[in-house]
């Protein structure tokens, strides 16, 4: 959803903010821009539309812009459409976008985030003599912190303070003034920003990847807070100017995990990485036979407290959920609802005060997520999160965290983090079951062997990887695809459709097996893909019964079962085996072919698997 990056230092700043942007690409690439500044002299903009290497191509891959002081970005459109104009940085003054060229403005500045407010804004700066060349909510943001800095003439962190209390919204800007030289300015509310200090160099980013070249130990921005960043140092302020402490996290993770390492996309590496992915949550969950939550702070009293469940996620996560409500309930029998981030946030909630609300996030930043864990917080009812970035917003404002163990994640579809969300669901319903009381202790036991052996099948899965290829160049074409199954199996084909969907541009739904004769059945024909997720035992004679039906009116079926399950084989076209497991997880082998499967076809069809139009990876706005 937009990525920043800042940087003044020792060294010729566009390549870095190039090198920058490249990891941060995942968030948005619609356009992208730099702004640099050669000493004393003015900010050099530079525009691009498309994706990054055409903004490298323009400026020689950085070589044709001096200076050691600059901010970048890289855009996902939200208000007004990709073009130069729109694209970042905007300038306080009356700049027409022109594809370079130093501007005379006093503020230019790059922002991730929408401002709600922004009409308002724009009228009143109107009626104080400003003129606009875009159509964005940005231009009107920096030229309100022009604004504010020519009015009371304090400074910088006084002009950007003023803005952050007059704007609604969510924020990261990261700015820069002609009448400071070598210096950036950032803020943020609700849109992450981090800060990176070493030799003598500093740098901002969205996101740690795109620093963690540079260093390990990472500054993360409070909400409200404003930043100034000079050579070698990093400076914070809260609203009221003064400057505040702030302590650095370090950065475990390899920056080679950022990188694609030899595989030709991330996702592909991503998918390969989660028999590891899986195996480290597990073992970050399992001690001595138990799952023990209490690095998430909860304990056995907790748990057993709790009187109802809400997960309120996203896409995937909201997927995740899906498998987390039949499992949470089957095993320790407490009732859960799941709902969407964006329809949680405006319902009236009605929630009893021993409901634990869980929000499920990869990112931790994602916009609707985060206002649903702060409407249940504002009701003071527990939340937990379940989230794979450390220190990002939802991480911190929940009252308890389970981290999953994905490492970063950058193709926009995702796929690790996802099978990790699967362990931290099982995981709960596991202990919660254990503090309830519901589980004896021999299935306590076989439950947790079953966990333990889910990452060595799901490298099984991964061996399988050649047929499933040669399967999506066959049918890569098909128009339309469903995605059936029932209880646990529905929810994985939730999660196999949004895969084949989102990055194959192939129209595909999920439906439950029962339901597709009330009605969507009259889009069954010929040539349509029916993909049956058949590892629920008790379930899949009647999945493949409905898949039957499909296969009358013309549809191709695909299967995918667990092994032992041969007479599938009979019933369907083309059969995908995964290997047998307890019935709570199967489903954590059952979609890895489904994530190959959208993969491939992808790639048969020449599309940008990694970074699929329209996307991105977090959405920080509503
Ligand atoms: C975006 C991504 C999805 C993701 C969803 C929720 O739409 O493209 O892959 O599932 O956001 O993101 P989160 O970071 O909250 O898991």
């Amino acid at each position: 959803m937009c990525g920043i990056v800042g940087f003044t230092g020792k060294q010729q700043a566009a390549p870095v903010l190039l090198n920058g942007l490249s990891k941060l690409e995942y968030r948005g690439y619609d356009s992208a821009g730099l702004a640099v500044r050669d000493g004393e002299s003015l900010a050099e903009v530079v525009k691009a539309t498309g994706k990054l290497r055409n903004l490298a191509k323009k400026i020689d891959n950085g070589a044709a812009l001096p200076g050691m002081c600059g901010i970048g970005h890289t855009r996902w459109a939200t208000h007004g459409e990709p073009s130069q104009k729109n694209a970042h940085p905007h300038v306080s003054g009356n700049a027409t976008g022109s594809a370079s060229g130093a501007v005379e403005s006093e503020v230019v500045g790059v922002h991730n985030g929408i401002i709600e407010n922004y009409e308002e804004l724009k009228a009143k700066l109107i009626a104080n003599g400003y003129a606009f060349y875009s159509t964005t909510d940005t231009e009107v943001a920096i030229k309100l912190v022009d604004y504010y800095y020519k009015k009371y003439q304090l400074g910088p962190i006084d002009a950007i303070n003023r803005m952050m209390v007059r704007v609604r919204g969510s924020y990261a800007l990261a700015l820069m003034f002609k009448d400071y030289p070598g210096e950036i300015y950032a803020a943020r509310k609700d849109s992450p920003m981090v800060i990176g200090v070493t030799n003598g160099e500093t740098f901002l980013a969205s996101d740690v990847p795109a620093i963690l070249k540079y260093t390990r130990d990472i500054y993360y921005i409070d909400n409200l807070q404003s930043v100034r960043l000079l050579p070698g140092e990093a400076h914070f302020y809260d609203l009221n100017g003064d400057e505040v402490e702030m302590e650095s996290t370090h950065i475990t993770w390899d920056a080679e995990a950022a990188e694609k390492g030899g595989y030709e996309h991330f996702m592909l590496k991503e998918i390969h990485e989660q028999p590891k992915a899986v195996g480290d949550t597990i073992a970050s969950l399992v001690k001595d036979g138990r799952i023990d939550l209490t690095t998430a702070g909860l304990t056995k009293e907790i748990l057993e407290g709790v009187s109802e469940i809400h997960i309120a996620a996203c896409g995937s996560a909201w997927h995740a959920g899906m498998v987390g409500q039949y499992v949470i309930e089957d095993l320790a029998e407490v009732p859960v609802k799941v709902e969407l981030g964006s329809e949680f946030r405006y319902k009236k909630l009605l929630l009893d005060q021993n409901a634990l609300l869980i929000v499920i996030s990869q990112s931790g930043e994602t916009a609707d997520t985060l206002a649903a864990l702060r409407a249940a917080k504002s009701q003071g009812i527990r939340t937990l999160a379940v989230v794979n970035v450390i220190g990002s917003t939802i991480a911190r404002e929940a009252d308890n965290v389970l981290y999953t163990l994905a490492g970063p994640e950058i193709a926009v579809a995702t796929t690790k983090a996802y099978s990790t969300q699967l362990i931290a669901m099982y995981a709960l319903a596991l202990a919660m079951a254990d503090a309830k009381g519901k589980l004896e202790e021999k299935d306590y036991k076989y439950y947790i062997e079953e966990l333990q052996a889910l990452p060595d099948k799901i490298s099984k899965v991964l061996e399988d990887k050649k047929r499933i290829q040669w399967f999506a160049s066959k049918y890569y074409n098909a128009h339309d695809a469903f995605f059936l199954g029932r209880g646990l199996d529905y929810a994985i084909s939730l999660e196999g459709s949004l895969k084949m969907k989102e990055i194959s541009y192939i129209h595909s739904e999920a439906y439950a097996a029962g339901e597709l004769k009330h009605g969507t059945i009259s889009l069954i024909e010929k040539g349509i893909l029916v993909i049956g997720v058949l590892t629920q035992e008790e379930l899949m004679e009647k999945t493949i019964s409905n898949m039957e039906e499909c296969r009358a009116r013309g549809a191709y079926l695909v299967g995918v079962a667990s092994e032992g399950n041969y007479n599938v084989e009979d019933a369907v076209n083309f059969t995908i085996y995964v290997p047998q497991a307890d019935g709570h997880f199967a489903g954590s082998l059952a979609v890895i072919p489904l994530q190959i499967l959208g993969y491939y076809t992808s790639i048969a069809k020449g599309l940008d698997v990694d970074k699929p139009r329209n996307l991105a990876k977090s959405v920080t706005v509503e």
